[in-house]
């Protein structure tokens, strides 16, 4: 019988790689810190949009506020937290396509129900978002309980997959329990609940930190009283406090769950450390101040989360004998070039002019124009885009050209 590390390697793309797998191990880590920095960030708001709703009073108290506020945070989360989705799932594709893309075929009916349940669950928040006006009737909020309870289903559905293609040993009899097939693709085979836990419970503090800096970002705008700005402090250090000791402890739990051979890993320990010493920071924190800094080293934290969820995923596809760093490699140039011109191109200049926009509009009162030095940069970026849809055609047609007619 086949052991399960021969069943991987059979199971690789005969194509191999057009570069070293080392290179896409460091992007899906990096990239994927950014989806879940997003994933927190809209559990987190969503969270305290709901609970601002139920607690505000009248018309224009300070919960009400927050609470429109953070319904609007929450929906540019979820655009953000997709798109930033894509990047990890093609590299997880492309360097553990094996594990993957059994993973997802174990469970096909749950990867088209968590595109389903995404589309629903978004649509409610945006019926949420239009409700929560002046005078919007209590019962509006039911859509917003809907709304994160699917986003909460729709992570679930990502755990299970993650964590299904952790345990190649289990894929035989997941896919023909007691020998016989099921193509049904209507189970989740295996959640991993404090791991899960853990992940959804880092939108506290990281809702709690955004709060820090969002009191810090609307210090600069005249039409709001240094009451609100401390408030919304405030409230932001008590759910960063609470929020990062609620992770230390159901990381503990993780960590203590874990197989052998990572329980006692210096990369989970550095997390769960880098954990209680965020709660500790901001637990003397001075109450009512603002600030950037805990915002930025919230991303370090998850930095780190990433590393560590890719240590865990080396060791335990290691015991099996894979590795991906005999992954064949055929070294495709042009396309490398064109991958990373692109993610500096348009990835830093028109990303980097949309952030630049979004941040000095954000921060006027009324009718924002744009400085000559964002003007310019909208100018570069269109320019840049051209370039790139016109290189993008034209690779393509060169290749064409001489696949058809050389
Ligand atoms: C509300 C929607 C979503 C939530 C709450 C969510 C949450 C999560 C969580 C908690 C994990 C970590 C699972 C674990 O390691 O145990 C994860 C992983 C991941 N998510 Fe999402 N996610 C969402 C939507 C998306 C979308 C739309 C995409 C892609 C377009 C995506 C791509 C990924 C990828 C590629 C991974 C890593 C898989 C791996 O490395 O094995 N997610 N997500």
């Amino acid at each position: 019988m086949m052991d399960t590390g021969m069943i991987m390697q059979a199971l690789r793309d005969p194509a191999g790689l057009p570069a070293p797998p080392v290179l896409f191990q460091i992007l899906m880590v990096i990239t994927w810190a950014l989806h879940i920095a997003f994933v927190h960030l809209t559990l987190g708001s969503a969270g305290v949009a709901i609970v601002a709703f139920h607690r505000s009073r009248g018309p224009q108290d300070s919960w009400l506020r927050l609470s429109w506020t953070m319904t609007k945070v929450a929906k540019v989360g979820v655009s953000l937290l997709i798109v930033l989705g894509v990047a990890p799932l093609l590299f997880t594709q492309v360097i553990y396509d094996p594990q993957w893309y059994v993973s997802n075929v174990l469970s096909g009916a749950w990867v088209i129900a968590f595109i389903a349940t995404l589309i629903v669950g978004y649509c409610a928040w945006f019926v949420f978002y239009y409700a929560n006006r002046e005078g919007a009737r209590r019962h509006v909020v039911m859509w917003a309980w809907l709304a994160l309870a699917l986003f909460v289903l729709d992570g679930l559905i990502m755990h299970a997959l993650a964590y299904q293609a952790l345990r190649p040993q289990d894929w035989v009899s997941w896919y023909a329990p007691g020998g016989i097939v099921d193509t049904s693709g209507s189970r989740l085979h295996a959640i991993d609940w404090p791991r899960f836990v853990f992940m959804i419970s880092l939108s506290l503090p990281a809702v709690g930190v955004f709060l820090l800096a969002y009191a810090q970002y609307v210090g600069a705008r005249s039409d709001r009283t240094s009451e609100e700005r401390e408030w919304v402090a405030r409230l932001g250090r008590r759910l960063a406090v609470a929020g990062w000791g609620l992770s230390a402890l159901t990381w503990l739990i993780w960590q203590w769950s874990q197989p052998e051979l990572l329980r006692g890993h210096p990369v989970g320990w550095a997390l769960g450390a880098s954990l209680v010493a965020m709660g500790l920071w901001l637990w003397r924190w001075a109450p009512g101040r603002a600030g950037w800094g805990p915002l930025a080293a919230g991303v370090a934290v998850l930095l780190l989360l990433a590393v560590w969820r890719e240590v865990v995923r080396v060791a335990l596809l290691g015991q099996h004998g894979y590795s991906i760093l005999d992954y064949p490699v055929h070294p495709d140039e042009p396309s490398t070039w064109l991958f990373f011109s692109t993610l500096l191109g348009i990835g830093g200049l028109v990303g980097g002019f949309y952030l630049t926009l979004l941040y000095r509009a954000g921060r006027t009162v009324g009718l924002y124009r744009a400085e000559p030095v964002v003007a310019r940069l909208g100018t570069a970026a269109v320019a840049v885009l051209v370039l790139w849809i016109a290189v993008f055609f034209l690779y393509g047609i060169v290749i064409w050209l001489r696949n058809s007619f050389l």
